[in-house]
Order: C-alpha cells, then structure tokens, then sequence
C-alpha cells in the first residue's frame, strides 16, 4: 500500500496511475468516488450538503469500480459514469459534498474494503495517509505553487476546447483547497511522516521517476514489477 495525497492540481491522479503500472500495483483514485457521490446527489435532486440522506442514497446506489479495465472505471450499477463525474456541475458542489462527515464515513469503510480485496495498491486522495490507511509503508504528500497548478488546468481545459479564465481558475483552486483544508472531518494536511514532494519544476515523468526510486528503496522485497 502507498499512499499520495495532495490538493487538485499537482497531478496526483496521474502520478499515482504511472506509478502503479510502473510498479505492477492496482490504482485506486478516491477523488473519483467523492464525485461519484456528488452525482448521485445532483441526479437525487438531494443538496450537497444532506450528508445523512446522501449517506443513504450512496449506500443504496452500488457505486463500485469495475477492475478488470486500466484504470478502473467508476460505475452505478452498469453504467460507466468515469467521464461523467469530471463534468462542471459535479466539480461545483463535489468539496461541499466531502464536507460531510455521513458521506465520508461511507467512502472510508469502502476504501478499507477495496484495500482489503486489492492490498497492492497505489491509493491517491486528500486523507489516505491521515485517516485511512496510516500504517501504509510509503506515504506521499504532493504540492505545487498555485499559479503551477492553475496553468496545469487551464491546459486541461484547452485540451477539451474550453479556454479558461486566469484569475478565475487560481481562484476556484483557492477556494477548493481552503474547503478541504478547514473541513472538520478528513481535512487536507500533510500526513506526519509522508514524503513531502514539490511538482510545480518537475514534469509528470520526472515526479513519477522521483517517486518510484524512494518506493523501490523503501520496499526493497515487495516484488514489484522489474524496472
Ligand atoms: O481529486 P479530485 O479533484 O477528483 O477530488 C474531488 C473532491 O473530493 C475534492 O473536493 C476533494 C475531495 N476528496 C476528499 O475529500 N477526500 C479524498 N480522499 C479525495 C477527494
């Protein structure tokens, strides 16, 4: 089990998924099954701050990821919804949502569980090496400047033809990291002993290098995938 956790923008999602391949482990991107939460709340027409009754409708909507693609896929039931949940109206409401305490004790007792039946796993997320798996043996803590981290997105966003606006993007990171940062429940800290890596001068392959040495050296007899 490794852990990396780190506000949006600092290329985690991707950083964890080359590193499980490059290590031969499974991907789990927890970020994902908050904004799977956050749909069903749009789609139940609940608010997204309802955590007792999201709570229940997340318990009784089998969102569950499918393992058999790379990366696994997020569903409801059959439906795929991976692309979905990177929608604008998920993304909006999805840090009010991880607010709430009923919802996050729903995503931690399935992160054990998917843990438990994936042992060798990368995990990625805000509270994996705080709160949920804080005995795992390597645990990450990825950062980049704000304005690193707006230029990353407004790629993305140019990647998918939707220029964005400068000021506009550095200030909903802003506010992002300030909810989940002051959130009682779960909040987004540096764990006491992870790794502390800086992203915003280095390039995905470099950080994903940087982070597969310390594994290797950390986990001499782990039996990972050859170099
Ligand atoms: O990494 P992301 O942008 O897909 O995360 C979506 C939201 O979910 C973000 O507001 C932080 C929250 N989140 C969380 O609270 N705990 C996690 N383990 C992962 C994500």
């Amino acid at each position: 089990m490794i852990t990396i956790d780190g506000p949006a923008g600092t290329g985690k999602s991707s950083v964890a998924h080359h590193l499980a391949e490059r290590l031969g482990l499974e991907f789990l991107d927890t970020g994902a099954m908050y904004r799977g939460a956050a749909l069903i709340a749009i789609e139940a027409g609940l608010a997204p701050d309802d955590g007792p009754n999201l709570a229940t409708a997340i318990r009784a909507a089998h969102l569950h990821f499918d393992w058999t693609v790379d990366p696994p896929e997020l569903r409801v039931g059959v439906r795929s919804i991976s692309r979905r949940i990177r929608d604008a109206d998920v993304s909006e409401v999805v840090s009010i949502v991880a607010t709430q305490p009923a919802v996050r004790q729903v995503m931690v007792e399935r992160q054990r569980r998917i843990a438990a039946e994936h042992p060798r796993l990368v995990t990625e997320g805000r509270d994996q090496g705080s709160v949920v798996f804080p005995d795992a043996p390597v645990r990450f803590y990825l950062h980049a400047d704000v304005a690193v981290r707006a230029d990353r997105r407004l790629s993305q966003l140019a990647a998918m033809g939707q220029p964005g606006d400068r000021a506009q993007v550095m200030h909903r990171i802003r506010e992002r990291d300030r909810i989940d940062s002051t959130r009682k429940d779960g909040p987004l800290i540096r764990p006491e002993g992870a790794i502390d890596v800086d992203t915003s001068d280095r390039t995905l392959d470099q950080v994903v290098e940087h982070l597969e040495a310390i594994v290797r050296r950390e986990l001499p007899y782990a039996g990972f995938a050859d170099p």
